[in-house]
């Protein structure tokens, strides 16, 4: 175990349609540069071509502005860490290829991670406004590709106890919000207007789906149709109930989840509970979260907004407690679009 001394390590994160990059030293994010690509907006969606092409052209820039914001020469680091999957090939090659090349030249370990548990282990960034969760603890991992409910019993030790069987959470916020005419990605603004609106306006049906799994397909469609069915009756309906159609959504797919995760509660006993990934920046779902502490007496762990949706700080992290174990990458490791989270 090294101690006592700076460790820096450069996280780079590629996987989907956010170009990012990292410093970390000793678990502390020094600098966290994140490159949106708003090419995607007017598509309704991330186009894998488009997203590899940006990463291309983002990437060097990204990364010597982390460096620089940091602070530190790039003589300095360490380790490079790097997501490896799950994610778009295309986008996964750029940051993969690159980070060899770094390692190579600057002669450091290789830290291959996993974006899911990139996405879990963000509790783990030393930030003193930020508790830590302690093993074993459940996380409620929701993104634009996952849903799942993950027993974490130690770093690297993870189990999926449920997860969607179609859709992922993510998908289901930016689809709905596809159908209100809302621009890619539209959970955020989902979000936003459901504040507004009156959460009971609208009726939604939720799935039935046995034990710890989930569904978000029927949802879609049962949106899909109630909204193509008032704006039959009236053109301006959209318009004139957005704030109550988005609050409905909202609370309908809150209920979901939170459902689920009061059955894992229930069936392992652990009442320490996390939540990871893009759309654990929901302000509902941080807000009924953060309610169950006196509710249901659950000890609550929010990750700070900056470290839900798709970024490299998350990899730092991983790459730093990796480094702590001497975990390297051999130069021939490969990205791999698909990765359970249960695998490093
Ligand atoms: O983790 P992430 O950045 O990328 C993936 O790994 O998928 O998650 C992106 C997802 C998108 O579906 C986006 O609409 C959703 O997170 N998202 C939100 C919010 N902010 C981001 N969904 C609901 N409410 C939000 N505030
Ligand atoms: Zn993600």
């Amino acid at each position: 175990m090294i101690k006592n001394k700076p460790i820096y390590i450069l996280g780079i994160e590629s996987s989907c349609d956010d170009t990012s990059a990292s410093v970390i030293c000793n678990g502390k994010i020094l600098s966290n540069v994140v490159a949106n690509q708003e090419i995607h907006t007017k598509y309704g969606g991330v186009v894998p071509e488009l997203a590899s092409r940006a990463h291309q052209q983002n990437i060097v820039p990204v990364i010597q502005q982390a460096i620089h914001q940091a602070n530190i020469d790039k003589k300095d680091l360490n380790a490079i860490a790097f997501t490896r999957g799950p994610g778009l090939m295309g986008s996964l090659l750029v940051g993969t290829s690159f980070a060899k090349s770094l390692s190579l030249a600057l002669d450091i370990p290789l830290i291959a991670v996993n974006h899911m548990q990139g996405h879990v282990l963000a509790h783990f960034i030393e930030d003193e406004n930020h508790k830590k969760p302690p093993f074993p603890f459940l996380c409620l991992t929701i993104s634009g590709g996952h849903t799942q409910i993950v027993k974490i019993s130690s770093h690297f030790k993870m189990e999926v106890l449920g997860e969607t069987l179609d859709d992922a959470v993510g998908e289901a916020y930016d689809k709905s919000a596809k159908i209100l005419g809302l621009p890619y990605p539209g959970g955020p603004l989902v979000d936003k207007y459901a504040r507004l609106g009156n959460p009971k306006a609208f009726k939604f049906t939720k799935p039935r789906v046995d034990g710890l799994n989930f569904s978000f397909s029927g949802l879609k469609t049962g949106i899909l149709y109630f909204i193509q069915k008032q704006v039959k009756e009236n053109p301006n309906f959209i318009e004139e109930n957005l704030n109550d159609v988005c609050a409905s959504i909202q609370y309908t797919i809150v209920e979901i989840l939170f459902d689920k995760l009061k059955l894992a509660v229930k069936q392992t006993g652990i009442k320490h509970i996390a939540i990871a990934g893009g759309v654990s920046a929901n302000s509902e779902i941080r807000k009924v979260l953060k309610e169950s502490e006196a509710k249901l007496g659950w000890t609550t762990y929010i990750p700070k907004f900056e470290y839900t949706t798709d970024n490299a700080g998350m990899i730092a992290i991983v790459g730093y407690l990796k480094y702590l174990e001497e975990d390297f990458s051999k130069e021939t490791i490969s990205a791999t679009a698909r990765l359970k989270v249960s695998e490093s």
